[in-house]
């Protein structure tokens, strides 16, 4: 038989082995403290990028005896409870990621004060988590890129939780209800030290000259890469294949062209470009 490697949960597809419907259910009395902050995003969209700038600005920047700590043990997912962290016992302020859309926890996500929710052009995302699959163990192996992208633009999303679509729309139509900063990968990309420095303001932590610029330094995709905790080398072998290749691969913006082609680039087009005009957001889209 084939392996399962989703599951539905009240509606919504959550990848098997690292999460249960159980501790799905238990997220609904989490109880969240006002100084907690919140990565959330699509999956392949800046995540582990924004959890480094963050993890830096809070601990690395001033060097609390926290460097050597694994990207993923300092900002968790909330989610993926994979190390069975007991998150309740962390100290203020916490910093948690999460892809879950934000339908899934109206009501604890209410009371968050502070949340980072990054985007990225969707012809980048679905060529990043295409290749991302190859190497994650919990990522069904689908060698047509075809099939892959039909699934990534299904509007019952089979490739996590709901589609790209539903997830951006669904964040942005509480802009105004929460305290949400909206960045993209490709403004990160274009001007690090801006974003770097929108995210200070936005968590109140006002960095020295020299921190800020260690930020980003340490943030560019070519130190993040040689960082064994930011490139997630020591993920667990149960959630990443034994074999080489790199967490983070190539950190560019339009590498769907090599990819995909014209009659693919199109599809995606017919299926969102015209739903997306009534985003908010404005997309580096070529
Ligand atoms: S995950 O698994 O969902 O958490 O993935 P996520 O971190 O959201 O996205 C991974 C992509 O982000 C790229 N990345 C970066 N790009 C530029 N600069 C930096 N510093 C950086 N860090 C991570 C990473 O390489 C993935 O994109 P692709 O296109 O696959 O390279």
């Amino acid at each position: 038989p084939s392996k399962e490697y989703l599951f539905t949960h009240k509606g919504f597809y959550f990848a098997a082995n690292i999460t249960t419907p159980e501790y799905l259910d238990s997220l609904e009395t989490f109880e969240i403290r006002d100084s907690d902050v919140f990565i959330a995003t699509y999956p392949k969209s800046g995540t582990v990028w924004t959890q480094n700038i963050l993890s830096l600005i809070f601990h690395e920047g001033h060097r609390n005896g926290t460097e050597n700590i694994d990207l993923m043990d300092r900002i968790p997912w909330l989610e993926y409870n994979t190390k069975h962290m007991d998150y309740s016992a962390f100290p203020s302020p916490r910093l948690f990621a999460t892809h879950l859309p934000l339908i899934c926890l109206r009501l604890v996500f209410f009371f968050f004060l502070q949340v980072i929710y990054v985007t990225r052009n969707p012809k980048d995302v679905l060529v990043s988590y295409f290749h991302f699959s190859k190497i994650m163990v919990t990522l069904e192996k689908v060698s047509d890129f075809n099939i892959f992208m039909e699934r990534f633009l299904a509007g019952k999303g089979k490739v996590s939780f709901l589609s790209w679509l539903d997830h951006v729309t669904g964040w942005h139509s509480h802009a105004e209800d929460f305290n949400i900063l909206f960045l993209t990968y490709e403004e990160m990309k274009k001007d690090l030290r801006s974003a770097v420095l929108k995210i200070c303001n936005f968590v109140g932590k006002t960095l020295s000259e020299k921190e800020v610029e260690s930020v980003v330094r340490q943030a560019t995709f070519e130190n993040m890469r040689k960082d064994p905790r930011a490139n997630y080398e020591n993920l667990s072998e149960f959630l990443r294949e034994k074999k080489p290749g790199y967490f983070l691969r190539k950190g560019t913006t339009g590498d769907w062209k090599n990819m995909m082609t014209v009659a693919q680039s199109e599809r995606v087009d017919e299926v969102l470009k015209e739903k997306m005009k009534n985003l908010p957001i404005k997309f580096i889209w070529d």
